[in-house]
């Protein structure tokens, strides 16, 4: 396929997946026959840009990385906004890496309904629109004969959700527990190696593992989302945000952690939901100390791990960054790879 791409936002994710598709243009026609050209951007911040031919990326780069706007690019048309750059340029899929907002979705839900409505393909790795409306969302892409891929919004670009929907169809999953934010595994991690608090959390948000406003980070709103998310797209059932109890790691002292080092013990925030007799689901986010012998006490820095407890082969464990820029950018690649080969 020869997709024409427009970024509605360009932050770290999106200048991710540039990089990927700039470095590996050459390998993804050659191996997968993807080619490409990004003929738009609009982002709130940067400003806009839209050249229906296609931007030279490496130019578009360049100015963001110097801290200039948009409206710098030599050439195109520069006053479209988001929604405008939607449905007036000649894209056919629609990169949206807007800020997450997961209690109303908002205003990625409207972008992607924007684009779904008018046949445009959306990959995303937006979390609030998929906590509020994923499975209207992706009824919106079938009726319109789009795809609506979100790969990114649980582990970045390690494939959880794909293992679940493809590698263990067939399996009823009837619950999962993992990690699930990177920003406070790596905190976590670390404060153990004695850094504090503050100085952990601002080289998480300058490693770009961060949300634009990481309290919901620390106090466990980001991995609540994802709970809610596997607990949907995973498990089948339709919770929301408040059904989930919550706890962050902002209450975990230095000397807390210490403490549990010397019992040979790691604090970890632990994401977890499992279908109850009645089939409603119990879920929870929530600081625990694991014994070192539990496999996920290893399991530290910005990685994250998932356990989905399945009905055929038990637990079944995936691990991989959970966060990043090259390592969110690449989970579009992969949703973009899957409606290539559909196409
Ligand atoms: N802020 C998120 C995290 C990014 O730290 O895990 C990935 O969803």
């Amino acid at each position: 396929m020869h997709f024409k791409l427009a970024f509605i936002g360009f932050g770290t994710v999106g200048q991710g997946l540039t990089e990927i598709l700039l470095e590996k243009k050459d390998m993804l026609a050659e191996q997968y026959d993807f080619n490409y050209i990004i003929v738009a951007i609009s982002d709130i911040m940067k400003g806009s840009v839209y050249e229906k031919y296609g931007l030279d990326m490496y130019k578009i780069l360049d100015l963001v990385k110097n801290g200039k706007k948009l409206d710098e690019y030599p050439t195109g048309i520069k006053d479209l906004d988001s929604l405008a750059t939607i449905k007036k340029s000649n894209a056919d899929t629609i990169v949206e890496v807007t800020y997450t907002d997961i209690k109303t979705g908002e205003p990625a839900i409207t972008y992607i309904k924007t684009a779904l409505g008018a046949g445009k393909n959306v990959v995303s790795t937006n979390k609030g629109p998929v906590v509020k409306q994923a499975v209207e969302l992706l009824k919106m892409a079938e009726s319109n004969n789009a795809h609506y891929g979100f790969e990114g919004v649980v582990l970045a670009g390690t494939p959880a959700l794909n293992l679940a929907r493809f590698s263990l169809a067939g399996n009823k999953i009837n619950g999962f527990k993992g990690i699930l934010n990177g920003t406070t595994n790596y905190i976590l991690t670390r404060m153990e190696e004695g850094m504090s608090y503050d100085n952990a959390l601002k080289k998480a948000q300058v490693l770009g593992y961060a949300e634009a406003d990481p309290t919901g980070d620390v106090e466990g709103l980001d991995a609540l989302g994802k709970v809610v998310i596997l607990s949907n797209v995973v498990l089948g059932k339709n919770i929301g945000w408040k059904d989930v109890e919550r706890k962050g790691i902002t209450e975990i002292t230095k000397d807390e952690i210490v403490k549990a080092k010397a019992e040979g013990k790691r604090w970890k925030l632990i994401g977890s939901a499992e279908i109850q007799s009645d089939g409603s689901v119990k879920a929870k986010v929530w600081p625990e100390k694991l014994p070192l012998s539990d496999p996920l006490a290893s399991v530290n820095e910005a990685i994250n791990a998932l356990t989905y407890h399945t009905d055929e082969l038990g637990p079944i464990t995936i691990v991989g960054p959970g966060a990043g820029r090259r390592e969110t950018g690449f989970s579009l690649l992969i949703d973009l790879l899957e409606i290539n080969r559909k196409s």
